[in-house]
């Protein structure tokens, strides 16, 4: 078999890191022209460096920069007939809990920003006469998951998928991964450094571990590709199992809350933790 993506030319949302990062790697090794934006300057310039790929410092929430750098790429690579949506962000808890600010803004990059990277794509693969587009959610939109009103976005990016399933066929196939912990991503790397946190949560998990980003870069990989041209409007289900025994991760995370109660110093590191998780910790170049 020769390479999967041989012809493909392909735009990535969120290519800075993790699973987009991952998606720009396999999809160069594959044969693609390969195409990405991130808000984030620094890591969108190691990846470049990288993967030789086109590069766009971009935020996905902003309409007009997101249709600038698709239909920049798509003039550069002679066109476009692949998207995989990555570029999210988690704010805010529990419904009661979550301000206005953080649930725009949520809804600016998650919603919006999927809608627009998705809107300025689909002419490009009309055009070529053939498309396949991915949203990479997560479980939390099919499960109370830890950030519940995370999931409530997240659950908008498979309807756009099936959405688009509809309207496009059959030149353009649309699909969604969804998946659980992200092993090597920074926003749960930090948080398996807690023991307390991390052990019951693998102790539950079938497989014991997250995925990393290469391994679900690698479903991306299969839905863009022809190997996956009999699907379309579907959901692939990538966390190892884990929704099977933790159907309600939120009800694992709710037993954590004595642990802490009674460890002040675990709390304090946990806290530290997710602080360092914040958009702006993590968007420092
Ligand atoms: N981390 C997890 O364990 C986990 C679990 C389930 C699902 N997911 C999903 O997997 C994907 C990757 O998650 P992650 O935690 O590794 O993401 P992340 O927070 O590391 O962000 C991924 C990339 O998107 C970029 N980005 C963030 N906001 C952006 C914006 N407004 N415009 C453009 N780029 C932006 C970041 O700079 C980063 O490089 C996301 O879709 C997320 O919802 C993650």
């Amino acid at each position: 078999m020769g390479r999967l993506l041989e012809n493909a030319r392909a735009f990535v949302t969120g290519g800075g890191i993790s699973v987009g990062r991952a998606c720009v790697e396999r999809f160069v090794q594959e044969g693609a022209q390969v195409a990405f934006l991130d808000i984030h300057a620094g890591r969108t310039q190691a990846v470049i460096d990288a993967t030789g790929a086109l590069g766009y410092v971009a935020d996905i929430a902003d309409r007009e920069a997101v249709f600038a750098a698709v239909n920049d790429a798509a003039a550069k690579m002679g066109g476009l007939t692949v998207l995989v949506n990555v570029a999210s962000v988690m704010e805010g808890g529990r419904v009661v809990d979550t301000s206005e600010a953080q649930l725009d803004r949520m809804f600016a990059v998650n919603v919006k920003g999927y809608y627009w990277a998705t809107q300025a794509a689909v002419p490009h693969m009309l055009s070529a006469g053939k498309g396949s587009i991915v949203q990479f959610g997560s479980v939390a939109a099919t499960h109370p998951g830890w950030g519940e009103s995370y999931g409530v976005v997240k659950a908008s990016q498979l309807a756009l998928a099936y959405q688009c399933a509809m309207e496009y066929a059959p030149a353009i196939r649309s699909n969604a991964v969804i998946c659980g912990w992200i092993q090597d991503s920074p926003s749960s790397r930090l948080l398996q450094t807690i023991p307390e946190v991390i052990g019951p949560i693998m102790a539950d998990h079938p497989m014991h571990r997250g995925a990393s980003s290469e391994e679900l870069a690698n479903v991306c990989l299969f839905l863009a590709s022809d190997l996956a041209s009999a699907i379309n409007g579907e959901t692939v289900v990538a966390d190892g199992g884990q929704t099977r025994t933790q159907g309600n991760l939120n009800a694992l995370m709710q037993q954590m809350g004595p642990l802490f109660a009674g460890n002040p110093e675990l709390l304090a590191r946990n806290l530290r933790n997710l602080a360092a998780v914040t958009p702006d910790e993590l968007m420092k170049p």
